[in-house]
């Protein structure tokens, strides 16, 4: 099975970009399954069923989110009623949404279907988790695994390096990939962990490289500065479509990773 994972699509410009690159990249790597970040989705904050919408229209089959997840308000009822639309697992209970979703999967390989389990999960250091994530994964495999799905994908939203490769090596051998996404930077130690899970603690953002994580530079040197308040902007300068591609063998472990970072036109 093949998976296509891509990292935070930011505002109108990731959206779009995303769309101009995806042919190619399904000509490409001709996933069986993908899976977008779409926490930037809406003007660079949170996503909108609007959004979320284009994004599936891009060939997406799952949407994961991260600290964004609730900016627009008008769109908690979306993330209740979404089946395929996900926020970090170990947000609260009571908040909008679900922490992750099953889904069949039919890879082109002639395996035949199978129960794929997707789960985001959230950091804890500089971001603002309910619970842990270790916990959490360790609660949803449970129930994952009681339930018959042996293919899981986690996309792990997490600010620092070590939180992120420490869920990796926790979740190695557990789970066919731990993709981390939320700092928009890609990281250069994308691998399939000796116990066979894919892994990369950032695979960076789809949205513009001209920027400051998508956001126009000169407001955020300006912020930076002076320390006063300034509004940020997105902005539409070098969008690049950032991700990876995962090669899962029948026991829902990885063969293979690939990072992908695709200019945009
Ligand atoms: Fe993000
Ligand atoms: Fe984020």
């Amino acid at each position: 099975m093949k998976l296509l994972f891509i990292g935070d699509v930011v505002g109108s410009p990731g959206r779009k970009g995303l769309a101009s690159v995806m042919p190619a990249l399904r000509e490409k790597h001709s996933p069986d399954l993908i899976v977008v970040n779409g926490e930037n989705s809406a003007g660079g904050l949170g996503i909108t069923e609007k959004t979320a919408t284009e994004i599936f229209a891009c060939g997406a089959d799952v949407i994961t989110l991260g600290n964004h997840s609730f900016r627009q308000r008008d769109s908690w009822e979306y993330l209740d009623r979404a089946e395929r639309v996900i926020r970090p697992a170990n947000y609260r209970r009571a908040n909008p949404g679900k922490g992750h979703c099953v889904l069949e999967v039919t890879p082109a390989d002639g395996s035949g279907p199978r129960q794929v389990g997707v789960i985001n999960l959230i950091g804890m250091i500089g971001l603002d988790a309910a619970r842990s994530p270790f916990d959490e994964a360790d609660l949803i495999l449970g129930q994952l695994e009681k339930s018959g799905v042996g293919t899981v994908i986690v996309d792990f939203h997490g600010e620092v390096t070590s939180e992120k490769v420490a869920i990796g090596w926790y979740l190695d051998g557990r789970v066919a990939a731990v993709l981390g996404t939320h700092t928009h930077v890609p990281t250069a130690d994308g691998r399939v962990l000796p116990k066979g899970t894919g892994f990369i603690s950032d695979v960076g953002m789809t949205g513009p490289r001209d920027s400051v994580l998508g956001v126009k530079k000169e407001q955020v040197i300006e912020k930076m500065r002076t320390n006063l308040p300034v509004r940020f902007e997105t902005t539409t300068g070098d969008v690049w479509v950032m991700g990876a591609a995962v090669e899962i063998d029948e026991n829902g472990l990885a063969t293979s990773f690939t990072q992908i970072l695709e200019p945009a036109g």
